[in-house]
């Protein structure tokens, strides 16, 4: 999953547009980036394993000016991030050269072909297989229209691509079946991208390409056409997105800030939706009574959006009495699920991106489900393609590893729960805003907890050198230790697993020894006492325990060799005052390692890809 940027232009503007543009979608993923550029009749191509302001100084210093440019900050998929495999790749004849996104499946069946015409291959990608097999195309068709039409209709797999030509700076073209594909024009100023957040600068009247079609922009003007050319109609619409430059302030990291700002993000995914004591969700109102007389929910996200989904089943089952099934997206997609009219399928994702979770959501939608998004992104192609949906409101997040939108989706979850338990006369009107009053006190004591930082700190100074952790955790703080363990393990690099508590018999227990540390949550729950016989258990094993408690049950502190004290809420919300101090330990675990927190290896923030 990569980020696209490509423009036609003034070409006293290519560089900003591009480099500023790569800069905002290096959330995509940011193990190379490259542009390419015509220049004196040929393609030169400027790439690297790194940063996109590694490229941008080098491409400034070679003082090219030129009015056609692709730009691309790459996710490896196929051949590993270095020099030779960035992108933008040219064609053997050096007549095309291209930035993809997505993965061409057939890529083996095109390379044979191309060999057997004598094609030489210097990458290890498949987009090198891309960009000759339209170069071949093009050159049996003589027509570079066909020539493309031909070739895409051959190819298997997801991508969006962006294509120029080496004899004509007046001609770009762009496809998309899969991934996405925004474009924006301001007079004879043509942009796309991955998304519209580099085109929003320039103008917000934006097409996003839908999958099956083709951009052709031509000297003055351009033109959307389906693979076999016909012309189809195509209207801007005006996106509501603003550009929010987010800055680092007094923090180090993205991830730091975003963990600290979470009492904020909360505020305001709760602002103008709690009032007079009553919950009101203009953005799922048309389907409340849906929500109310559905048989069955269903929530697909993946990874920490997927653990957020977890926490909601014991929260929605809890209290609508109805079977809550949560779903990775990815899965779910390809195992015929059976989707009844009527069911209620959550749509859980920060970005509004991630391939899976979008394919799913498609796949739903035709099979009868009303769909919800629950998104941060606004504008995102989740968000768009959903029946209805609230936005979390947690502002930007720029780590890779989710913190604050975990929180916020946890917030939304539960105060959906809330008011449909309510309306369904599950629960009573006393304990209804009783569940209220306690939310809004979620971030205050959110506060209390990010006082613990420093002796957080002090904890992970125990553990950041051991290679594994074990996080338990019963009921609704399972998922709590799913995520704490995945936080653990995408930053810092330390092997860590998430258990139900009880579990731990079947297996993790053979670990245990003095180099495991385990990090139990054994706050106020229903299943308190057998956490505690857990924590004895491990205890007994050497384990270097850490219990995340609170202040209801301090004397565990007996059992546990370091203790993280929370306050106390109701026992169905804390898994959102739990979670924080997790955050906090796995961020400093990664800072003692000397980690890249915000751009952890191989990770990216939106997995467009499958
Ligand atoms: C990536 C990110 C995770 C995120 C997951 C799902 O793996 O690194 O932080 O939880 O994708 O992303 P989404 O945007 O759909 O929530």
């Amino acid at each position: 999953m990569c980020g696209i940027v490509a423009f036609k232009g003034n070409k006293e503007k290519t560089s900003e547009v591009i480099f500023e543009g790569l800069k905002l979608l290096e959330y995509r993923g940011y193990d190379s980036c490259g542009i390419g550029v015509i220049d004196n009749n040929e393609i030169k191509s400027f790439k690297w394993k790194g940063r996109v302001r590694k490229t941008e100084k080098r491409f400034i210093e070679s003082k090219i000016k030129s009015p056609i440019a692709i730009g691309h900050t790459r996710w490896a998929t196929h051949g590993e991030p270095n020099d030779v495999n960035s992108h933008p790749i040219t064609s053997y004849n050096k007549k095309f050269a291209i930035v993809h996104n997505g993965i061409i499946e057939n890529y083996r069946e095109l390379k044979k072909i191309l060999l057997e015409k004598g094609y030489e291959f210097y990458t290890e990608t498949d987009t090198e297989v891309l960009v000759n097999f339209i170069e071949l195309c093009v050159s049996n068709a003589k027509n570079i229209d066909k020539g493309i039409s031909y070739a895409l209709s051959k190819l298997e797999g997801a991508f969006g691509i962006v294509l120029i030509q080496r004899s004509n700076t007046d001609i770009m073209y762009a496809a998309r079946k899969g991934s996405p594909l925004a474009f924006g024009r301001k007079g004879e100023n043509f942009f796309i991208a991955s998304d519209a957040t580099p085109i929003i600068e320039y103008t917000k009247k934006i097409i996003y390409l839908d999958n099956g079609q083709l951009l052709k922009i031509d000297k003055t003007n351009f033109e959307v056409l389906d693979f076999e050319l016909n012309k189809v109609p195509n209207k801007f619409q005006e996106v509501d997105v603003e550009l929010q430059k987010v800055e680092l302030g007094d923090f180090d990291s993205y991830m730091l800030k975003e963990i600290m700002e979470q009492p904020e993000s909360l505020n305001q995914t709760m602002l103008g939706r709690i009032k007079n004591n009553k919950i009101t969700l203009g953005g799922i109102h048309k389907y409340s009574k849906d929500l109310i007389n559905t048989k069955r929910v269903i929530i697909i996200g993946c990874g920490t959006s997927w653990h957020a989904g977890l926490v909601a089943e014991y929260f929605l089952e809890k209290y609508l009495r109805v079977p809550v099934e949560v779903e990775y997206a990815s899965e779910f997609r390809y195992r015929f699920p059976i989707i009844n009219k009527g069911d209620i399928v959550f749509v859980i994702s920060q970005s509004g991106e991630t391939a899976d979770t979008l394919e799913a959501t498609r796949i739903a939608k035709k099979k009868g489900g009303i769909l919800l998004g629950i998104v941060n992104t606004v504008g995102s192609s989740i968000a768009r393609i959903t029946d209805e949906g609230c936005y979390l409101h947690a502002g930007p997040e720029i780590g890779v590893a989710s913190t604050k939108a975990f929180t916020s989706q946890l917030m939304l979850l539960l105060m959906i729960g809330a008011k449909t338990a309510y309306l369904k006369k599950n629960i009573s009107i006393k304990k209804y805003e009783k569940m209220i009053s306690e939310l809004k006190r979620i971030p205050s004591k959110i506060e209390e907890v990010l006082e613990l930082n420093n002796d957080i700190k002090k904890i992970s100074k125990k553990i950041y050198k051991k290679n594994h952790a074990l996080f338990l955790g019963r009921g609704n703080n399972f998922p709590v230790a799913l995520e704490g363990a995945l936080k653990l393990k995408e930053i810092s690099y330390i092997h860590a697993e998430g258990y139900p508590a009880a579990e731990m018999k079947h297996g993790p227990i053979a670990l245990i020894d003095s180099e495991m540390p385990v990090v139990a949550i054994c706050t106020k729950s229903d299943e308190y006492d057998k956490m505690i016989s857990n924590i004895r258990e491990v205890g007994s094993r050497n384990a270097i325990v850490i219990g995340v408690i609170d202040k209801e049950n301090e004397h565990v502190k007996d059992y546990l060799d370091f203790s993280i004290l929370v306050p106390s809420t109701s026992k169905d919300f804390t898994p959102i005052i739990n979670q924080i101090p997790l955050q906090l330990l796995a961020y400093h675990c990664a800072i003692f390692r000397g980690c890249d927190v915000d751009k952890p290896r191989n990770l990216a923030k939106s997995v467009t890809v499958e």
